[in-house]
């Protein structure tokens, strides 16, 4: 039975990763360290023989033995990852380094989660994977941004120097459930601020666009891209394009009973203006496109962050 080891595998995307995984019949180990994670995502796969959870830093190295390695770990969300900006840069940096010098010990095929976040705030539109980006180097994102940078060149680095077979997923704003209510991601936030009846935080005037893809769209196209021999950067996103202030609108339609008002805030710095994912490349070489639409994915987040908020702890 082939061994996947999934790096931030207790967090939101890995989580799902997970349990696609695991049934589609492999053994899958999971590996982190519960920064942004939490041990209720997987807790429906503990019970499974096939399924390992292993509490580790990616920072430090570890040996153990996998046939294929997607490596997730690390904080997605600004509030956490500016929490402490060294230490991001420190899982970027070490922690892929350590994950890639063990598939090039177990000859594993690697997947690095990159970002859209390495185009920074592009002025190319749509952003297709030619595209070098527009980063500040010193603004409060840069710890994220410039930490994925690094991590390709380090993932492109350990290809063309020690001949370690790898992929590259440059990950455009994926939301679904079990995503945290309280990191600041747009949709997260502003369905629970609609749930609370809070007032629901546009940062400038809600003009600034992104495309939202599904969790489950998204776990399709790491999977194919595991699957495939693509070793470049390669975009995964859906290139359905709306303004937060549509994305705002439409939550508030689909939670009626929510008294929300919109209210408009200073943007934060180095926030971009823009992303779109072209697409063009997943779709030819790896027959990959989002299939489920904003509306539908939505609904399904709504209700499972109604189930979650609910709950005595509300989280
Ligand atoms: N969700 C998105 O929209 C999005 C977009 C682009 C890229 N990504 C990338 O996808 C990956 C997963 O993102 P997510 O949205 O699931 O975020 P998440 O914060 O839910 O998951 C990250 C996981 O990594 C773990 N982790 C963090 N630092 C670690 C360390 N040093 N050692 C071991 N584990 C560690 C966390 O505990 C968490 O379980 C990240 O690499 C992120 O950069 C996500």
């Amino acid at each position: 039975m082939k061994t996947v080891l999934v790096t931030g595998g207790a967090g939101f995307i890995g989580s799902h990763l997970c349990r696609i995984l695991l049934a589609s019949g492999v053994s899958v180990i999971c590996m982190d360290n519960l920064f942004t994670g939490t041990k209720r995502n997987i807790l429906p796969l503990m019970d499974n023989p096939n399924f390992e959870f292993i509490r580790h830093d990616v920072v430090s190295p570890v040996l153990i033995e996998a046939d294929e390695i997607y490596h997730l770990a690390c904080p997605a969300s600004p509030i956490h990852y500016q929490s402490n900006p060294i230490k991001t840069l420190k899982t970027s940096v070490l922690g892929t380094l350590n994950m890639l010098g063990l598939a090039k010990r177990l000859k594993a095929r690697f997947l690095l989660a990159s970002t859209s976040e390495v185009y920074g705030d592009p002025e190319i539109h749509p952003q297709p994977e030619s595209y070098h980006g527009n980063v500040n180097p010193v603004g409060p994102r840069a710890c994220y941004d410039e930490g994925k940078r690094a991590a390709e060149t380090l993932t492109v680095g350990y290809r063309d120097y020690n001949g370690v077979d790898v992929g590259i997923a440059r990950i455009f704003n994926t939301y679904g459930p079990r995503m945290l209510p309280n990191d600041g991601r747009v949709v997260s936030n502003f369905i629970c601020q609609a749930f609370r009846g809070h007032e629901i935080t546009i940062y400038g005037d809600g003009s600034q666009t992104r495309s939202f893809c599904f969790i489950s769209d998204l776990v399709d196209g790491l999977i194919k891209l595991m699957n495939s021999d693509q070793s470049g950067p390669m975009n995964l996103g859906n290139p359905h394009e709306v303004t937060i202030k549509e994305l705002a609108e439409t939550i508030l339609e689909m939670m009626p009973e929510s008294k929300s008002k919109i209210s408009y805030n200073p943007l934060p710095k180095d926030d971009p203006t823009r992303r779109k994912p072209d697409i063009t490349l997943a779709k030819k070489t790896l027959n990959w496109k989002p299939t489920i639409a904003l509306e539908e994915g939505l609904d399904s987040t709504i209700s499972y962050f109604l189930e979650t908020l609910g709950r005595p702890d509300g989280k």
